[in-house]
């Protein structure tokens, strides 16, 4: 098979990575691609009619989309009736990572464990919305409506904070723009994730990102300094529940809202004491979760995204490495704010870790930083620990100037 993968972060490296491995693959592009993917096609992600020409020219026979926005533009749509198959939902299911709103009313439809939660309109429902803070004392987590690459949603403990909440998404998003207020939830997060053809799912392990940028969970979001798998705490019995009050209504809605869905759930879920709620769903594979749940998987993930087209996916029974897995990112210095770009990466070639390319390219066979987020370093061990310490002894091998990555990635306390 000749697949084209989109996409350009680590994520997207980590699947041409597996795909690669598979007996029945004979060729992985790249659409864009960054300094460690194969054969990159400078395509725009978006521009769905190059994207379509140069499949069908070279023979493409399934095109994997990695990020959400041109899922949530009908990608999948525009490919209906083309000899490509495509992986990932058509953009009716999509909705359920692009409208917020959408995706609560669905889980309520569906019966799917979520937070309580009203929807408002800004320029109308002002006095509406400060009664709902207020009905909450003020915990409530605030989320802009729409596709916000992670900056839409706003979590808050007093009223006055949701207030400036409110008045930022009308500041960047207009006064038309509509949000979600839902009570704040605490725990513990876990992302589950898993290949549908829309009537079943087959899931990967657990995994837990860490987004903020500072060590024990401090300083501002990103896009994610790390994650691990499997996640010790999510034992049979959490796993059950999980699969109960969530996973299966889910699939049961899409089923039932006749959603044309091939492709991954991703489950962002808080684990609370009184049991896992959904906090987003996400139509697409995480990042950085990929970049250890793929290396975790023993499995073809190209046969097992076969089976999910041919309707054998029911049958099919996913394997997995006994070991852990751990993912640190390495990020330029500055990020998530301003950061430079251009700077040679050494070292690349001196580690035993498995490499995962994000904000790099490529030039005269050297390796230079192109992003915020760099570099995924994953290691492997028999336990979380082990795993911890072979990841991290191969790190400093890998330099750039003024490189910062988190120390305690897979440390989390995670008592609920
Ligand atoms: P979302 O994009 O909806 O997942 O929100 C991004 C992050 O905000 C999540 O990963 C959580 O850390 C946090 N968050 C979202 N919803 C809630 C909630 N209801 N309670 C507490 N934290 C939340
Ligand atoms: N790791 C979170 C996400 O991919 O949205």
């Amino acid at each position: 098979m000749k697949v084209a993968v989109i996409g350009s972060g680590g994520r997207e490296h980590a699947i041409t990575w597996k795909i690669s491995q598979s007996d029945i693959c004979e060729k992985v592009y790249t659409i864009p691609g960054n300094g460690g993917t194969p054969n990159n096609v400078p395509l725009d992600i978006m521009d769905f009619k190059s994207i379509r020409d140069f499949c069908e020219k070279k023979g493409v026979d399934l095109l994997i989309v990695g990020p959400e926005v041109p899922l949530a533009a009908g990608i999948t749509d525009y490919f209906l009736g083309s000899t490509v198959k495509v992986f990932g939902p058509d953009q009716r299911g999509a909705i359920l990572e692009s409208s917020k709103i959408q995706a609560k009313k669905f889980m309520q439809k569906y019966d799917v464990a979520s937070a309580e939660f009203k929807e408002f309109i800004l320029r109308t429902d002002q006095d509406k919305i400060e009664s709902y803070i207020k009905e909450l004392n003020g915990k409530v987590v605030v989320k802009y409506d729409g596709l916000a690459a992670g900056k839409g949603v706003f979590v808050c403990d007093q009223s006055a904070q949701a207030l400036e909440a409110i008045e930022q998404i009308k500041s960047i998003y207009g006064l038309d723009s509509e949000v979600l207020i839902e009570e704040k939830l605490t725990g513990v997060e876990l992302s589950i994730i898993g290949i549908t053809d829309g009537k079943t799912i087959k899931l990967l392990l657990p995994s837990q990102d860490h987004k903020q940028l500072l060590d024990q969970d401090r300083g501002p979001n990103t896009g994610g300094m790390g994650a691990y798998c499997p996640v010790p705490f999510c034992d049979q019995t959490l796993m059950e529940q999980i699969k109960q009050t969530i996973i299966d209504p889910t699939i049961k809605g899409i089923d039932k809202e006749g959603f044309h869905y091939i492709g991954v759930v991703y489950f962002g879920l808080m684990i609370t004491a009184t049991g896992p709620k959904v906090l987003e769903y996400n139509v697409r594979l995480g990042d950085p979760e990929t970049e250890v749940i793929l290396p975790a998987l023993k499995s073809d993930l190209l046969e097992v995204m076969n089976s999910s087209f041919n309707g054998t996916l029911s049958k099919y029974e996913l394997e997995f490495h006994q070991d852990y897995f751990l993912d640190v990112v390495l990020v330029a210095g500055g990020y998530p704010g301003n950061y430079k770009k251009g700077l040679e990466i050494s070292g690349l070639q001196t580690t035993d870790s498995l490499i995962f390319h994000a904000g790099t390219r490529s030039e005269n066979g050297k390796i230079y930083t192109n992003g915020g987020r760099v570099l995924n370093v994953v290691g492997r061990g028999k336990t979380l620990h082990e795993a911890i310490v072979n990841t991290y002894s191969n790190l400093n091998k890998i330099r750039f100037k003024d490189v910062y990555y988190r120390r305690d990635i897979g440390k989390r306390n995670n008592r609920v």
